[in-house]
């Protein structure tokens, strides 16, 4: 069924049922969660379906770790007290992140590892910056790809998610929580049976972004 504020939701489609699309159209980003654990072959497949995202040359650049139990309550915990050096509304919303984050019987962490940037950088003869700015960037999207499979992952199998980009803000602490040495901070992404159930924001119709030229 598609949600109201789906943006798929288009009265005239002739399309037959397609799971892909109803799951992408019934994704919303769940902040509470339910105290219910997420069984573990839920997350591994989670994690599997992120780890089938395409990424520029294969490089499968990201690293996930998994926050469990007192973990979460730490990385909660760092967030509140890094949220009191921010003007609003940053820190409203890291602490809003942080409440997520305890709330949530499970937690991704994805670092970007920069192997894309290396390998890269070393393949194209550009310069160096150019090189860095071109490999940063690809590896950010195809991590954003990896991401966006676990939450329709996630979605799929009846849990919710959301996707923490704030704590971008204090992104070296994060990493270096996470145990990962080097790369870059991507995201953090709560998982767990939502609360109650959310329909989302309104988005834009989609003739508002849409050009055809022929
Ligand atoms: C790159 C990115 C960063 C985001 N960061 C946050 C965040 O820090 N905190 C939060 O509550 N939601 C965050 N979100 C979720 C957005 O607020 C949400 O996707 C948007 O409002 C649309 O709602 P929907 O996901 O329910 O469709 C982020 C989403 C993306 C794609």
């Amino acid at each position: 069924m598609r949600g109201k504020a789906g943006v798929m939701s288009e009265p005239d489609s002739q399309l037959p049922h397609n799971e892909v699309l109803a799951v992408i159209d019934r994704r919303h980003s769940i902040r509470v969660f339910s105290e219910d654990n997420v069984p573990d072959a839920f997350l591994r497949a989670i994690l599997q379906a992120a780890n089938a995202a395409p990424s520029a040359h294969n490089q499968q650049s990201w690293r996930f770790t998994i926050l469990k139990g007192e973990k979460r309550k730490e990385l909660a915990a760092l967030v509140t007290e890094r949220a009191n050096d921010f003007p609003r509304p940053a820190s409203v919303l890291l602490r809003m992140a942080a409440r997520s984050i305890v709330g949530a019987p499970v937690v991704i962490g994805i670092v970007n590892s920069g192997s894309l940037i290396e390998h890269g950088t070393e393949l194209f003869e550009i310069g160096r910056d150019e090189a860095y700015d071109f490999f940063r960037t690809m590896e950010i999207q195809s991590s954003a790809a990896a991401v966006e499979n676990m939450l329709l992952a996630a979605t799929s199998l009846g849990l919710g998610a959301v996707w923490l980009g704030i704590l971008f803000l204090i992104k070296d602490e994060i990493r270096t929580f996470l145990g990962e040495p080097a790369g870059e901070f991507m995201a953090v992404i709560p998982v767990g049976y939502p609360a109650k159930p959310a329909t989302g924001p309104k988005k834009q119709a989609l003739d508002e972004v849409l050009r055809y030229l022929e």
